[in-house]
């Protein structure tokens, strides 16, 4: 079900189709540089500099995601460190005394980026405790009016707000104002048999509400659990060139491997042009600061000028909310985080490093490799590009990086669905993940929770609950002997 179908194929006409970066020669060195492998004896050249010249080689320890590319100049490192106290800084609610610091919520998840984004890593489900804090849940609703629809179809808009709780559940509120509610997960364990005749048990969420403060929600909203991704490697990311996205795009599967695989697109605030998105777990903005100045306003409740409202996601129907202060000081700039806040905020979440990877040589390692790639895994998840030479940042320019990812949207199948369609992604639809800095999830944040919710306990049930496009690597991975089986999982681990 594509409901912006033919809109989508005129939009994506318009984006660029060959790398214009590149001299022709130059193009033809590119495509043999990241022509996927076809020999697993050692491993590749540069393969344990998985981000390229930034790749941080640091001791493997908590600390492993939050270093700065390794090729940032001296000056861009102290722009990094600015940004990383705003990242960590923890907002307060206005008026306080602390000049520069309020304006937090009236509605929010979190009062600092790095309260989700927990070392720069991944947040974590619940887990039986209240603090739902690394998680939350997306409020959307179908569009009911011709001009509704036209926001969705010419992506001014991602999706349409909840009419009384807006575009995401807040759990928690400034002093005397009600919180939205809570997010309820109920799990209930499903046995699946792999060929050899081992059990793994998959853990199946269902997800409501609780406690909702301001009423009923909509009957037609739908509820989407999001789970905080690591902050790995995202100015790369953006330094994609547009055209190498577009190159593994198969709409319509006419190579006929059961994958297809969609470009998301988004409107960048920057320039008002249609682009790619790659951010978010249904790919939902276009750039790190589109991400970033949503991030302050729906998680944070802090307005930047890219988003400049001040009470964040209350509605106009929260009327109590509405009428708190906001923390605005007009001398500062007109909106609570003026500028350069966004911006150095939006710097240093472009430049978190890409951790070097672990036993590329290994001979278990190498055959994981060998099996990821008979598997067909790298049909989606992409090994490698090289980035554009027309990068914002030097540093981010014409990198040979590993990602594991083709930033396109997949149906990944019943199993993952949660019936919400965001941007160009339908209810089926997720985002590839970028893989790289996998293997460090339990060292940094001592847990091996995956997907966009966290159901997944370790990486064996990730790769069990792909299904759709998926399917026959998901399959073909429940047919291996545990040998092989725990290849890849240690070929994973080595990312
Ligand atoms: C309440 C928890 C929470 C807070 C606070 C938060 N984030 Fe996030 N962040 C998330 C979640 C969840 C996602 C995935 C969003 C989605 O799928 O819609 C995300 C995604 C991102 C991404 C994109 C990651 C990717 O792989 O595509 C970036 C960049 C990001 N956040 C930056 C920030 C910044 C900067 C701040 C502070 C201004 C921030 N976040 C605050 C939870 C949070
Ligand atoms: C059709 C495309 C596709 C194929 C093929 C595919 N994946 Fe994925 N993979 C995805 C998508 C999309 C997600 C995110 C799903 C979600 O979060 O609900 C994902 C998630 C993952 C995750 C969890 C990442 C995270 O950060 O939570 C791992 C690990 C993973 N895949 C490994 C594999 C392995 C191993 C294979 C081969 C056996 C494979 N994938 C095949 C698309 C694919």
């Amino acid at each position: 079900m594509n409901l912006i179908g033919p809109a989508n194929a005129d939009d994506l006409a318009g984006l660029p189709h060959i790398r214009d970066d590149l001299s022709a020669k130059d193009r033809k060195r590119v495509e043999r540089v990241v022509a996927p492998t076809t020999s697993f004896g050692a491993a590749e050249k540069f393969e344990a500099r998985q981000g390229g010249a930034g790749t941080s080689t640091k001791m493997v320890n908590r600390d492993s995601l939050s270093h700065f590319n390794a090729n940032l100049t001296f000056r861009e490192e102290e722009t990094f460190k600015l940004g990383n106290a705003l990242f960590r800084k923890l907002w307060v609610s206005s008026p306080s005394s602390t000049l520069a610091s309020d304006g937090l919520g009236p509605l929010f998840n979190a009062r600092a980026c790095q309260s989700c984004h927990i070392k720069d890593g991944r947040g974590h489900p619940p887990e039986g405790t209240a603090d739902a804090t690394s998680m939350f849940l997306r409020l959307a609703r179908p569009a009911r009016t011709d001009e509704e629809r036209q926001a969705l179809e010419s992506y001014v808009a991602a999706s349409l707000p909840d009419p009384v709780y807006g575009g995401q559940m807040q759990d928690l509120a400034v002093p005397g104002l009600k919180s939205e509610g809570r997010m309820v997960i109920d799990y209930e364990e499903q046995p699946v048999s792999l060929d050899d005749g081992t059990v793994v048990s998959l853990r199946k969420p269902t997800y409501s509400v609780a406690d909702l403060g301001y009423g009923p929600l909509d009957p037609e909203t739908t509820l989407s659990p999001r789970m905080t991704p690591p902050m790995t490697g995202m100015g790369l990311i953006e330094a994609i060139h547009p055209a190498d996205i577009l190159a593994h795009a198969d709409p319509d599967d006419r190579d006929g491997d059961g994958v297809s695989g969609r470009v998301a697109l988004a409107r960048d605030p920057a320039t008002g042009d249609i682009a790619i998105g790659r951010f978010g777990w249904k790919a939902q903005n276009a750039t790190v600061r589109q991400q970033s100045a949503t991030a302050f306003a729906g998680d944070i409740g802090i307005s930047t000028p890219d988003v400049p409202a001040g009470h964040g996601d209350c509605m106009p129907s929260q009327t109590e909310c509405m009428e708190l202060p906001v923390g605005i000081q007009l001398d500062l700039g007109d909106t609570e985080a003026p500028d350069p806040v966004l911006e150095l905020v939006t710097f240093y979440s472009q430049n978190l490093a890409v951790p070097a990877r672990r036993g590329v040589d290994d001979p278990e390692v190498l055959a994981g490799k060998d099996v990821f790639y008979s598997l067909g895994c790298t049909t989606c998840h992409v090994p490698k590009y090289v980035t554009s030479r027309k990068a914002d940042n030097p540093a981010h320019r014409f990198q040979l990086i590993w990602p594991y990812s083709d930033f396109l949207l997949h149906d990944m199948g019943e199993g993952l669905a949660d019936g919400q369609q965001v941007g160009v992604a339908d209810g089926t639809e997720w985002r590839t993940p970028p893989l790289w800095g996998t293997g460090l999830t339990e060292i940094v944040n001592d847990h091996t929770f995956f997907l966009h919710d966290g159901r997944a306990r370790n990486l064996t049930e990730a790769i069990l609950w792909h299904g759709g496009e998926a399917q026959t690597a998901r399959d073909g991975f429940a047919g291996l002997e545990k040998a092989d089986r725990d290849a890849l999982i240690a070929f994973l681990n080595s990312l």
